[in-house]
């Protein structure tokens, strides 16, 4: 994005000139913040690596602190166990194994993790998304109905496919998507994600399942549902 970059440096420009000739050092503070805010992106690491250590002490700053690189080692950038399957014995016959900067802290400012992803026999990964991060899936057993929803200004159209294994489907930041296994046996698929912590809202327990539940007039009108039938759905997601 060209054109947003060149607006960007233009704020910049204009916002130092105006903090150098009034020494407005608040105002500086701010408008620093935000610059750096919209840049704010799981962003190229400056170093090797940052490996992530909890420092209870410090401040949050939109990542992890890193570790003294001197007492890195092999371990920092090691997981076992993905050869393991999930328990799929839930309400939506699924389970997702997560290996992202929280089981692996050598992932920290890196911009990828990975997932295993199980399914029992039409069980199904219920519609969800990735707030910060795209999606690559590779299916190694099993078949999927896989699809994700483009946003309203795409007229929220359905990508879909059924996919065998060996078959590759993306599903794009921030959109709504899942995958059902449609066969009679388990399917199992692996996923890249380009965040260390790409985050994940479902739907349904996002929707009717907040904490504190969101009105059920606002649901009912939103969904075109009888209030009645809203809460019943808030007992069954809530908290
Ligand atoms: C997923 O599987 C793990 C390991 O078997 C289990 O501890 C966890 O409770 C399962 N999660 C769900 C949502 O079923």
């Amino acid at each position: 994005m060209p054109h947003k970059q060149h607006t960007y440096n233009k704020i910049r420009e204009s916002l130092i000139k105006m903090m150098v000739s009034q020494s407005l050092i608040p105002i500086a503070i701010l408008a620093l913040a935000i610059i750096f805010s919209v840049n704010a992106y799981d962003p190229s690491p400056l170093q090797d690596f940052c490996v992530a250590i909890d420092d209870l002490n410090g401040v949050f700053v939109n990542g992890r602190f890193c570790k003294d690189p001197v007492q890195v080692n092999a371990e920092d950038f090691f997981f076992s166990g993905l050869n393991v399957p999930g328990n799929t014995d839930n309400q939506v016959g699924s389970n997702v194994t997560t290996v992202n900067v929280d089981q692996i802290p050598g992932l920290n400012t890196m911009g990828i993790s990975l997932v295993r992803i199980d399914y029992a026999p039409y069980g199904q990964n219920p519609p969800h998304t990735h707030p910060r991060g795209s999606e690559i899936l590779v299916l190694v057993k099993g078949t999927l109905y896989v699809g994700f929803v483009s946003s309203n200004q795409d007229n929220n159209r359905l990508f879909a496919k059924v996919l065998q294994p060996g078959d590759v489907f993306v599903f794009p930041i921030g959109m709504i998507h899942f995958q059902v296994n449609v066969g009679r046996v388990p399917a199992v698929a692996f996923a890249g994600l380009s965040s260390q912590n790409a985050g994940v809202i479902t739907i349904a327990n996002a929707v009717f399942g907040s904490n504190p539940p969101i009105n059920p007039e606002v649901l009912a009108r939103a969904f075109q549902l009888d209030p009645y039938i809203v809460k019943e759905l808030q007992a069954r997601f809530g908290p």
